[in-house]
């Protein structure tokens, strides 16, 4: 199948919905830890943003990722992809939070994709530096989804993670220059393993790590160096699970940059240390 969308459009992460059975919690998690504010609500969710970060909260289970959108820094490329992916997926509006000025579609574990208009940056949110930059699902079908990814929606493969008889663990999918801003992981059952935003340098790093502190908010992994993408991170939980990350240093690469292949190798996941709590 050809690849269709990202030969000469580029997309970022815009903003991310997930479930959750305890929303007043999270919203208060969220709003207090990431210093996200209340920007508008419906029956089932809440649309909560910060600086660089937008993130919508949506009634129902934990630890899962109803949608994330996809945005041009061209708000004419919305009408151009839509066209490019008519006839190889069904596309439909969308309406809720954050404006109906774009289309969905679905991947094959029923997690939508929606291609939107670029929010405007949010200047006068004072909190700390941190772009909502990449996300990550758990997948009974990684086999499947990594294939979507790249050949139906046109995402270029950064790196994969074989396992030891050599079947798929992982795929890290970067939608413009980024190592990666979506990425599937082999896993028991369909989950959101984790999102991340991306600072400017490892003092916010520190600065973070200071800040949920404040909260009694303890490291759940990390800080270290991911090898694949070479990032700096760390990881905390909110209510329901969901793993946080911040990061900075993510590669950068070139288009026809060759993927990466990676074996079962405590390096691929932590430079610094053994990953003993995500393997
Ligand atoms: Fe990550």
């Amino acid at each position: 199948m050809r690849k269709i969308m990202l030969q000469d459009i580029r997309l970022h992460l815009d903003h991310i919905a997930i479930e959750t059975p305890q929303r007043a919690a999270m919203q208060e998690f969220y709003c207090a830890q990431l210093d996200l504010s209340f920007v508008e609500d419906g029956a089932d969710f809440v649309a909560l943003e910060g600086r660089e970060r937008r993130l919508v909260l949506v009634d129902g289970v934990a630890q899962k990722l109803r949608y994330f959108s996809l945005a041009s820094g061209d708000e004419g490329d919305i009408g151009k992809a839509r066209g490019l992916m008519a006839g190889h997926v069904e596309t439909t509006d969308i309406s809720g939070a954050f404006g109906s000025d774009g289309f969905c579609f679905t991947d094959p574990d029923g997690i939508e994709i929606r291609i939107v208009k670029p929010s405007v940056p949010n200047k006068t949110h004072s909190g700390l530096p941190g772009r909502l930059q990449h996300v990550v699902v758990a997948s009974t079908q990684p086999v499947e989804m990594g294939a979507f990814y790249q050949n139906t929606v046109g995402m270029r493969l950064s790196d994969y993670v074989l396992e030891e008889d050599d079947s798929l663990m992982a795929s890290f999918l970067r939608s413009d220059a980024e190592h990666h801003s979506f990425a599937v992981f082999k896993g028991d059952i369909a989950v959101l393993d984790h999102f991340s935003m991306e600072t400017n340098n490892w003092n916010d790093v520190r600065d973070w790590a200071d800040h949920f502190a404040t909260f009694e908010t303890q490291i759940f992994w990390g800080p270290g160096r991911h090898g694949i993408g070479n990032n700096l991170f760390f990881m905390v939980q909110d209510p329901d699970g969901n793993k946080v990350e911040i990061s900075n240093e993510l590669d950068v690469l070139k288009d026809d940059a060759e993927a990466g292949k990676w074996g079962q190798d405590y390096k691929a996941y932590n430079l610094w240390g053994e990953a003993t709590i995500r393997l």
